[in-house]
């Protein structure tokens, strides 16, 4: 029993002393291992899985997504998330982990699992990921954008060039709905 304490505390002098030498590299371009990536992810979706269960979804207006879910998408989220029909931008390409491209994904059809994934979208809107360029959008937004937001990631998917442009062109000429 001694000896292993002493030998867990020596192993440990020596972790420290070698990330003390700068032994770790912090650089966005030295991906993780597969390991390392597949635990933060497993630590990341459980957190947020946790946190966002309980969360009651309101009813979000259909004006409300397509207005202020999608202007604030527009001018706030695509430098890094990108849009429909739109070149990836220098900031997104260099980030690191990846912003994901919500166009890309598949639409959620199944009515249970849409609910779900809008509470993760908006706790991930409101209180940000630590560590990652994922800011908090909550102290600077109140919920009711938020949820306007989520529904409006959730709007993104599969979407194509034309329909993303019809919707944010729509609200730059005064709201005609
Ligand atoms: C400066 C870059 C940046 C900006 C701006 C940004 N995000 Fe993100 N976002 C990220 C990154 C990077 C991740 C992935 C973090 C990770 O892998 O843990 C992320 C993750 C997310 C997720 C979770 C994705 C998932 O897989 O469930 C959502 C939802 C999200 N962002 C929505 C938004 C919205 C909405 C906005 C605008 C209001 C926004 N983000 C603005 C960088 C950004």
């Amino acid at each position: 029993m001694k000896s292993f304490i002493i030998l867990s505390l020596a192993a440990l002098l020596i972790i420290i002393f070698t990330l003390n030498l700068g032994a770790y590299n912090m650089a966005a371009t030295e991906k993780h291992w597969a390991i390392t990536e597949k635990i933060i992810t497993w630590v990341r979706e459980s957190s947020i899985e946790v946190r966002a269960k309980d969360l009651e979804v309101p009813t979000i207006d259909e004006t409300d997504i397509l207005l202020i879910g999608a202007e604030h998408y527009n001018a706030m989220c695509t430098i890094c998330h990108l849009a429909p029909g739109r070149k990836p931008t220098e900031l997104a390409t260099g980030l690191y982990p990846q912003a994901p491209v919500f166009h890309e994904r598949t639409p959620v059809t199944d009515a249970e699992e849409k609910l779900h994934s809008t509470k993760e979208y908006f706790w991930v809107i409101k209180n940000g990921i630590k560590m990652t360029a994922m800011p908090a959008w909550g102290p600077t937004h109140d919920d009711e954008s938020i949820w306007a937001m989520a529904a409006f990631v959730h709007r993104l998917h599969g979407m194509n060039d034309k329909q993303y442009e019809a919707i944010v062109e729509t609200d730059h000429h005064g709201h005609h709905h």
